[in-house]
């Protein structure tokens, strides 16, 4: 349990903290319950005042802290801490995969383990700031849109908040075992004949007119949370950055979340470098991957997306501003990796490191395999690949793709008999 005596007072001035449009500029307050600009309609963002930031944590003992979301207190906007709504996330491994490493010809591999947080995906580190802002606001009720992954952790968070949660699924198109979860913590579960954008457009719509709190990414508060991985990234190198950093895209909110936690552990002066962000989709939704292929700054959505790695499934991302931003600002590049492709990198990082992932999180390695067979990395590269979500959230694949138990008699002959002894 995150334990608030160990985090710097903190009370944030209007100037200090507010929400801001990415495009125009126009400035908001953080108890202000708003997810598009007034102005222009474009997203928003969490914006602090970073020398007061500095001076909180010159003041801290932050770097005493475990590993976790609440280590970077003062870079989260929350300003009641006795409200924080906490299932231990964060604080995820990072780790140096040798063996896998050897057969791509890199070096310096490692996978952010993401699958380690409470409801086995990266969606936690979010929903942790997000259901406290939502308690903050004094919302009773909290929905999402989801393939999966948001709406298990949303209803977990709503749960221990004592919080009403709806979530919006495509019907018949998410993981058994993400409807599981978000079935067991007591979400109120309606299933969408769609995709997950129209399952999306339907939220926006519901919290624009009902007493709803919206948590999906487009909810800048969330993403503040999520951006905590990239500061774990730094603290786990010793505080330095990765050279490349990849990972798989779908509404697009994780890759931006992560530019924004480099770019502001650099202006704050902690890490000296920026990494490029990669980002990885898969064949039968790439909106993002296509325009950066060809340079474009704006993307075309992809109608009927269609993909084994359900979570990303996605035609029409609500970030996807935000995530070219990242890959332009950043000298990044994205790529695009068939289901096949997935599949083999999913069983490849799970027989060669012992990390069972789902299909999305697979498309950071099959992402990985594709850039470094074409000389696009350098051997000596830190590569950081984010594994987003645990492999058991969609067991039916593994039951599809891998090789089948054998059925025998119990007694020795039969085994011999097919161990070929
Ligand atoms: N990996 C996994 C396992 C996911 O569940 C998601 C998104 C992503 C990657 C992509 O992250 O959307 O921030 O670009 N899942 C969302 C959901 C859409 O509803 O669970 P993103």
């Amino acid at each position: 349990m995150f334990q608030s005596q160990r985090m710097a007072q903190r009370s944030w001035g209007q100037d200090e903290l507010h929400i801001q449009c990415i495009e125009c500029g126009a400035k908001y307050p953080p108890d202000e319950v708003i997810y598009n600009c007034k102005k222009c309609g474009n997203i928003l963002e969490v914006q602090y005042d970073l020398k007061e930031v500095s001076e909180k944590l010159k003041a801290s003992d932050w770097k005493e802290r475990p590993l976790s979301v609440w280590r970077y207190g003062e870079l989260l906007p929350i300003l009641d801490e006795s409200k924080i709504v906490t299932l231990n996330e964060g604080g995820t491994s990072l780790y140096k995969c040798e063996r896998l490493g050897a057969e791509l010809g890199m070096k310096n591999l490692y996978v952010k383990n993401e699958g380690e947080n409470p409801t086995g995906s990266f969606k936690d580190r979010g929903m942790t700031v997000g259901v406290t802002k939502a308690l903050e606001l004094k919302a009773k009720t909290v929905i999402c849109a989801s393939t999966g992954n948001t709406a298990s952790s949303l209803a977990a968070y709503a749960a221990k908040a004592g919080l009403k949660c709806i979530v919006l699924i495509p019907a018949g198109k998410i993981a058994l075992g993400k409807l599981a979860q978000s079935m067991m913590y007591g979400a109120k579960v309606i299933a969408v004949k769609g995709s997950f954008d129209d399952a999306l457009s339907t939220v926006m719509e519901a919290s624009a007119q009902l007493k709803v709190y919206l948590l999906n990414s487009i909810n800048p508060f969330r993403l503040e949370g999520q951006k905590t991985a990239a500061f774990e990234i730094c603290d786990q190198l010793g505080l330095n950055v990765p050279d490349k950093m990849i990972l798989p895209v779908g509404n697009a909110g994780n890759i931006s979340a992560y530019w924004k936690g480099f770019k502001e552990f650099r202006s704050l002066g902690i890490v000296s470098n920026l990494p490029n962000m990669i980002g990885i989709q898969a064949a039968g939704s790439p909106p993002i991957a296509r325009a950066v292929k060809k340079k474009l700054k704006r993307i075309e959505p992809v109608k009927n997306p269609e993909t084994v790695a359900t979570a990303i499934r996605i035609g029409n991302p609500i970030s996807w501003k935000k995530a070219l931003n990242a890959i332009y600002e950043s000298r990044g590049t994205a790529e695009i990796v068939s289901d096949e492709e997935i599949i083999n990198a999913q069983k490849l990082l799970a027989r060669k490191e012992g990390i069972f992932v789902e299909p999305a999180s697979a498309s950071s390695i099959a992402g990985l395999k594709k850039l470094a067979e074409a000389g696009q990395l350098d051997k000596n590269d830190v590569v950081v690949c984010v594994a987003t979500g645990h492999g058991l959230k969609d067991p039916d694949i593994v039951v599809e793709v891998c090789e089948k138990p054998i059925e025998i008699e119990a007694n020795l002959d039969s085994l011999n008999k097919v161990l070929g002894i």
